[in-house]
Formats: structure tokens, sequence, C-alpha cells
């Protein structure tokens, strides 16, 4: 199937107006393999075709296929490691003293993909139960994808994709069969909730997260659009609150809001630039009527 210059341009410029991704010239290869399927199910016969319905602008439902099957959703159960290696030693422990009256936790996964990321967050706790036992843990998920948030809902997933990341006693433990895959057990689906959100939209509970998890997400995000990304996920963190981004992510030279923890590195906290800190104070003040 060819593509177009044209073509490839107005279906670049759609994924960027919606999400603030960006289809360099260098990954426009990724849109044909990216769409074909969706093609065939609609009975579509080129993506020149498509770009005609597209631009006809009657089915608002195709485009937002369109914009959700460009998205790169790859994630898997603790990616990377170390990041949830270093929340469960330094950032929960942490936590647990900090929170010892309210006996609350709240914690973001902004670009959730299909849900792996907070899964591996709330095994954290679940693996620990004693530890948290009478405490509140609000885990949410949010993604600008229906389709991913609709599967992270459901927690399952195949044989392949529970696999990764998981060891064999980790899949047992947690997750059942159903039908063909491997459903989360109810102990990991009860602390978790999931949005449809945009992260370029204000975020779901202004200055109520702990910790905001938000990885392999800015990559490829424009630098006007990181930038108001970056202001998105500041304003949704409790004062004492930490970030965490992918691996070859960072702050540095992206905002002013946000710095590197010394103590954690990998974690980056407000800084009290743009009084952020004092207006989150008011809000908390406000909030609880003090
Ligand atoms: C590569 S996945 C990363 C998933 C997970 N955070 C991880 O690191 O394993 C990136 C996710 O970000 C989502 N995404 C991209 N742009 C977004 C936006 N503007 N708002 C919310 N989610 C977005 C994509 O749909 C995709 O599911």
């Amino acid at each position: 199937m060819q593509i177009s210059d044209s073509s490839s341009r107005i279906l670049a410029g759609l994924l960027e107006a919606r999400t603030g991704q960006q289809l360099t010239m260098s990954r426009r290869w990724r849109i044909e393999p990216a769409l074909s399927s969706l093609l065939r199910e609609r009975g579509i016969t080129s993506l020149d075709e498509l770009i005609t319905i597209l631009v006809m602008g009657k089915e608002p439902s195709l485009s937002q296929q369109v914009v959700e099957a460009l998205l790169n959703n790859e994630t898997y159960f603790f990616r990377d490691r170390a990041p949830f290696d270093l929340l469960s030693r330094y950032a929960l422990p942490e936590l647990a003293r900090r929170r010892a009256e309210a006996r609350r936790i709240r914690i973001w996964s902004a670009g959730c993909s299909t849900g792996q990321e907070i899964y591996s967050l709330a095994m954290l706790f679940a693996e620990d139960p004693e530890a948290w036992r009478g405490w509140t843990i609000d885990l949410l998920g949010t993604d600008v994808s229906t389709h991913c948030i609709d599967r992270a809902r459901a927690g399952t997933y195949s044989q392949f994709e529970v696999q990764r990341g998981l060891g064999i006693n980790q899949m047992i433990k947690w997750f059942e069969e159903s039908g063909d895959g491997w459903r989360a057990v109810e102990t990991l689906r009860k602390p978790v909730r999931f949005q449809v959100h945009n992260l370029l939209e204000p975020p779901p509970h202004p200055g109520g997260f702990d910790i905001v998890l938000c990885r392999n997400v800015m990559l490829y995000l424009s630098p006007e659009k990181r930038a108001v990304a970056f202001e998105r996920l500041a304003s949704a963190m409790a004062e004492d609150g930490w970030l965490m981004l992918g691996a070859g992510e960072t702050v540095i030279g992206q905002t002013t809001k946000l710095g590197s923890d010394i103590k954690a590195r990998g974690l980056y906290r407000l800084t009290g630039d743009g009084s952020m800190i004092e207006k989150r104070s008011v809000e908390r003040r406000a909030a609880s009527g003090t």
C-alpha cells in the first residue's frame, strides 16, 4: 500500500492535533502497518481513500480510531524494573511515614496504555498487605486511547502479555485464567480506576497525587506540547509529591516547575517556582475548610 506525502502529512497532523504526539519523517513508515487492520475492518482500500473520508468529516469515530491506531502503546509489567525498586525501597516507605495520619495514598499513571504499569503498582501494595492494612490506596490509570482504557479496565491479558515482566509465581498469584487469557485478581483490580484523559487537559485531581508516573509518553511530544504536559503534571502533584518519567526522559531544560529529588535519582519534585507550592497549600486549606 502506497501513501503520498500529503496523506502522511495529514495523518501526522491529525495525531499531533489530538494528542501532541509527533510522527517525524523518520517515523512515518509506521503509518501503513499501524492502519492496515483498521482499513481492512472498514473495507477501505487505500490510505488515500481513508484521507478522503476523513477530510469529508462524516465519520468522527473513524478519525478517533485512526489516532488510536497511530499511538505507540508499548508497555509491560514492571517495565525497566529499577523504577519500581526505587518506589518500593524509597517513595512508598517515605509516604507511609508522611501520610501516617491520613492513611491515604493517591497515585496517577498518566499515559497508562493497557494498564500494566498501574497494576504493577497495585502488586507492590498487595505484596505487603500488613504494611498497608487500614490504608486507602487510590490508583488511577489514564490514557487518551479509549481502546487502551477499555482493555485496562477489563484487566485481561494474553499469555504473551502476562509473561512480559512477570515471573511465573507472580503471574499465578495475581492473575487467573479467563477464556484465552489471564485476568488480574480482585485484590489488584479493587484499588485501581481507569479514565480516558488527555494529558494536555487539566488533571483529574489538581494537587492531589502523591506520585505521578508519566513514563514513555513525553518522548515524541512537540516541545510546545511537552511544556503544556509538564505544567499539567506539576499541577496534579501534592506539594511534597513526586513525578517519575521514563528512562530516556527528563525535566531538565523542559520546565522550571520541577527539579530532581536529590535523595532519589529518577524522582522529580515541585521546585516552588511560580508559587506552585503556595497555590497547592491554599487549595488544600480550602478543600479542608481550614
Ligand atoms: C509507550 S506507551 C507507555 C505506557 C506506560 N506508561 C509505560 O511506560 O509502559 C505511551 C502511552 O501514552 C499515551 N498517550 C500519548 N499521548 C497522550 C496524551 N496526550 N494524553 C494521554 N495519553 C497519551 C498513548 O496512548 C500510549 O498508551
